[in-house]
């Protein structure tokens, strides 16, 4: 009997997902509680309402694309994929206060998304799925894949700035402790490198890697070695010894900045990549030949269906389900 329930099950699955695969959206069980289609029965729309509106922030400016698929990594690292970024704190110890949110942009863009999901389907939709599926669709606007993402996360009610600072990796990370950043994340090698090729998209302040790469590298008051020596000139123009470090910006991935392909790893591996943390990938045995199959590819294929994984995975951490949590009206309600 034991056998035969396992089997109906099995069978379930597999026809739930023959479903979804085909579009007509039956949700698809996915990982402790999450599935594929979560909102098919309770808002039907949710997804096509939020590329809708992607499609009109990243039409007004393009620079949201990135900002909102780096505001994903923002969110899930600490803890959780659970919308605690977006919580506001009037005594400034939120996430939102900390560091490492410096120059995080999407806030208003998540809240004005959840404003058109209350119009349609009031208190339905995580400000967590909301943030996952913003991600997903600003790869997709940049020419990226469009993968299915799984929804049914709900918002946590705490945010501070202590677990900010300690949990995402700073640009200046070796590749021991990026390996460790992401491991306590449940997060492998693959998906490392796989994910930082999310910097194949968008730009940064000098400040995140000036010093580091071009004045003070190991705190020596040199250029970094590993730097490419046609590529370090360039960026000592845009980052003026003396000038405020937060008011310039440099595009990551100089060549199609706002293009989502394999020219991050051609970057990485011809010394071009923007931050240490880019450069140590080619430190490691596996994500050194991860770069460099990447980067001699002749299709995004292999690429773009690791990214769709490593983003599910990255969807995953911590998540609150069922019960737990909460479904918000507002996404940036104060705390405290
Ligand atoms: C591996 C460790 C990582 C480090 C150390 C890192 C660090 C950074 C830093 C310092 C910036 C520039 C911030 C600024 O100066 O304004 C940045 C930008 C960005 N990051 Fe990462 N990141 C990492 C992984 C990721 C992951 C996993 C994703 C996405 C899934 C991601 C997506 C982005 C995007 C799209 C931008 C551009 C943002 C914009 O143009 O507004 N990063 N990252």
């Amino acid at each position: 009997m034991a056998l035969l329930g396992v089997l109906v099950r099995a069978v379930i699955i597999v026809v739930a997902a023959a479903a979804a695969v085909s579009g007509s959206g039956l949700p698809v069980p996915g990982f402790d509680g999450l599935a594929i289609g979560f909102y098919h029965e309770t808002c039907p729309q949710a997804e096509d309402l939020v590329l809708a509106e992607m499609r009109e922030i990243v039409q007004e400016d393009r620079t949201l694309a990135p900002a909102l698929l780096r505001f994903m990594l923002h969110d899930c690292f600490v803890r959780g994929c659970d919308a605690s970024i977006m919580l506001k704190s009037r005594e400034k110890i939120g996430e939102r206060d900390a560091n490492s949110s410096y120059s995080l942009r999407g806030y208003e863009q998540i809240e004005r998304i959840k404003a058109k999901l209350e119009d349609e389907c009031p208190m339905t939709v995580s400000c967590a799925d909301i943030i996952v599926m913003a991600a997903r669709d600003a790869v997709f606007l940049s020419n990226g894949p469009r993968y299915q993402v799984e929804t049914g996360r709900r918002d946590g009610k705490v945010s501070c700035t202590i677990d900010a600072d300690n949990d995402l990796p700073p640009p200046g990370s070796n590749i021991v402790d990026l390996k460790i950043y992401f491991s306590v994340k449940n997060l492998g090698w693959k998906d490392l490198v796989v994910l930082s090729g999310s910097h194949t998209i968008g730009r940064a302040q000098c400040g995140s890697f000036a010093r580091d790469r071009l004045y003070n590298y190991s705190g020596e008051g040199r250029q970094d070695p590993s730097l490419n020596t046609a590529y370090a000139p360039e960026l000592r123009k845009a980052c003026v010894a003396g000038d405020p470090f937060d008011k310039t910006y440099v595009d990551m991935d100089p060549g199609s900045p706002y293009t989502f392909d394999l020219s991050y790893y051609r970057d990485v591996y011809s010394n071009r990549g923007l931050f240490v943390s880019d450069q140590a990938l080619l430190n490691d045995r596996w994500t050194r030949q991860y770069v460099e199959r990447m980067a001699s590819a002749d299709s995004t294929d292999e690429y773009f269906r690791d990214y769709a994984e490593a983003m599910t995975n990255m969807g995953r951490i911590e998540v609150l389900t069922g019960d737990n949590g909460e479904i918000r009206k507002v996404c940036g309600a104060y705390v405290d």
